[in-house]
């Protein structure tokens, strides 16, 4: 391959990254919660049941803000159900995947475990089968201090300081036919809307998203938002956006093209938005929740529903994806194009955290171990802190079709032009650091990179290590956990301010750079 070149500059920023870029989720589905972060009884639990081993994986993985409880699961949720003495718990059928919940595990327990994870807890509040009333109970529940029922209920539970949740999501993906209680544009807007006003008399600090698109391949998709948006632009401070890339095709160079189309997705939000706000002739600017994002597709929901296990099981191995080498560089792909939005992406979750199409998995009783999506992941949320430079990328490309099906039918969409490098450059000045992120989309073609990095100087190598097996379907299991792992980058080198290295075929690379103004 010829040269590829970059050009970024120091005073050229598209903004900082927010912390709350880096986070995850963890809905009731599945093994998440029960036999995920929470198992009473495995050699490694505490006395909260929260698995040490777990809790020690997500403190590696870096992630900073998680959502809960859905997702799907959410919108059928009584918050009430998870709340309170455990045994007086009512089991309840959960429509959403088709399973029974024990709800040992509830609000609470999930604020707990956020503390001991060291992440900002973030709450859905169901807009499905329950409204605004529920949502702004469940506010005063959690966040008011003391001295009225629902208050004193929590501090009766054997909570007595307020959770103090400041992000909250208006329910969950309220445009899919899949979601209990699906709803128009303008019974969303309206609902969601009424829900934020009282949700905010109760706490005027929160921080409220509204739910955008299920995904970019949604029919109503553009229109929902807009309508949304102006039913909700006074109360909210965020839309959401949902994606998950997939490998239905087969046909790894449009996967590994495929999270440009998240570039475009944002961007077509971003535009949505503001000409709702220029509409309101307002200088509000509504931000983004990227608040699901991930590959899957393996154990993704088909045509025939959700039951791939039979009866009503508690915490059944349901969308147990395991990820190979490519989708862990789709993925690193993912964490570029957010990274690239700082300005407007303020926050994003990795759906999701155990078990459940997740960067960790766990045996019951047993190990937990990294996939490969891990370590994309751990880089950006690690070393992507401060201001994302403006990077100028010349790189050859290639044109592709990225399959997405839509309703179960064929659906795809031609890109042209998908450069080999994706790439992004974070300045963290406090620190006093560089960090390049770069994914080589080519299979077979070794990159040679050249970053022309202006307005630093005396830049050093700290470290740089890469994400690569010749073997593009090779995984991490409980027996070979390491199969995929980074190892060091020996190829940079510098001279003045410009860095050179050569990237391995279909490799994900990280370098670490200390750096000082000009
Ligand atoms: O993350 C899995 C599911 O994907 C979520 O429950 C839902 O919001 C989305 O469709």
């Amino acid at each position: 391959m010829r040269d590829v070149k970059v050009l970024v500059h120091r005073e050229f920023g598209i903004g900082e990254t927010d912390p709350r870029l880096f986070g995850a989720f963890v809905e009731h589905l599945g093994r998440c919660v029960y036999g995920g972060l929470y198992e009473p009884g495995h050699p490694t639990a505490n006395n909260k049941g929260f698995r040490g081993d777990v809790l020690k994986l997500v403190k590696e993985l870096g992630a900073t803000i998680m959502r809960y409880p859905g997702g799907n699961f959410v919108s059928g949720y009584d918050w009430e159900d998870g709340v309170g003495p455990v045994e007086k718990r009512p089991k309840r059928l959960d429509l959403a995947w088709l399973s029974t919940d024990t709800n040992e595990f509830g609000t609470n327990e999930f604020v707990d475990w956020c503390r001991e994870a060291n992440v900002e807890p973030m709450l859905a509040v169901n807009l499905g089968t329950r409204d605004g009333d529920a949502a702004r109970r469940l506010v005063e529940y959690c966040n008011f201090p003391s001295g009225t029922a629902l208050s004193d209920l929590r501090r009766e539970h054997g909570w007595e300081k307020p959770h103090d949740i400041k992000f909250w999501c208006l329910g969950n993906e309220m445009d899919g036919p899949w979601q209990m209680e699906t709803k128009t544009a303008v019974e969303y807007g309206r609902k969601a809307t009424e829900a934020a006003k009282m949700m905010k008399w109760v706490d005027p600090t929160l921080e409220l998203a509204a739910c955008g698109s299920s995904s970019r391949s949604m029919d109503t998709y553009g229109e929902w938002e807009r309508v949304v948006l102006e039913h909700t632009f006074e109360h909210v401070e965020y839309i959401s956006l949902h994606t998950y890339l997939n490998n239905y095709a087969d046909d790894t160079p449009s996967f590994l093209a495929s999270p440009d189309l998240m570039d475009t997705f944002i961007e077509e939000v971003v535009a949505i938005a503001d000409a709702v706000a220029a509409k309101k002739r307002s200088s509000k600017r509504i931000m983004l929740s990227f608040d699901e994002w991930n590959v899957w597709y393996r154990t993704r929901r088909r045509s025939d529903g959700n039951r791939t296990v039979p009866g009503w099981p508690v915490a059944p191995h349901i969308l147990e994806e395991v990820y190979d080498m490519q989708d862990a560089l789709a993925f690193g792909g993912a964490c570029i194009s957010l990274l690239n939005h700082a300005d407007r992406v303020k926050c994003a979750c990795l759906a999701q955290l155990v078990n459940a199409i997740a960067p960790i998995m766990t045996d019951e009783g047993g190990a937990a171990w990294r996939q490969t999506i891990f370590f994309p992941f751990a880089d950006m949320a690690n070393l992507g802190r401060g201001e994302v430079l403006r990077a100028k990328v010349d790189s050859p490309g290639y044109s592709t079709r990225y399959y997405d099906p839509r309703d179960h039918a064929d659906n795809y969409f031609p890109m042209d032009n998908v450069p080999y490098l994706k790439f992004s450059a974070v300045h963290d000045a406090k620190g006093g650091h560089v960090t390049l992120f770069a994914l080589n989309r080519h299979l077979s073609e070794t990159m040679p990179l050249q970053v022309d990095l202006k307005g630093f100087a005396g830049i050093t190598l700290e470290k740089a290590h890469q994400l690569h097996n010749g073997d593009l379907k090779a995984v991490n299991t409980a027996k070979s956990p390491d199969t995929v792992k980074p190892t060091d980058l020996h190829s940079v080198k510098i001279d003045g301010d410009k860095l050179t290295a050569t990237l391995a075929p279909a490799s994900w690379s990280v370098i670490r750079l200390a750096a000082k103004p000009a």
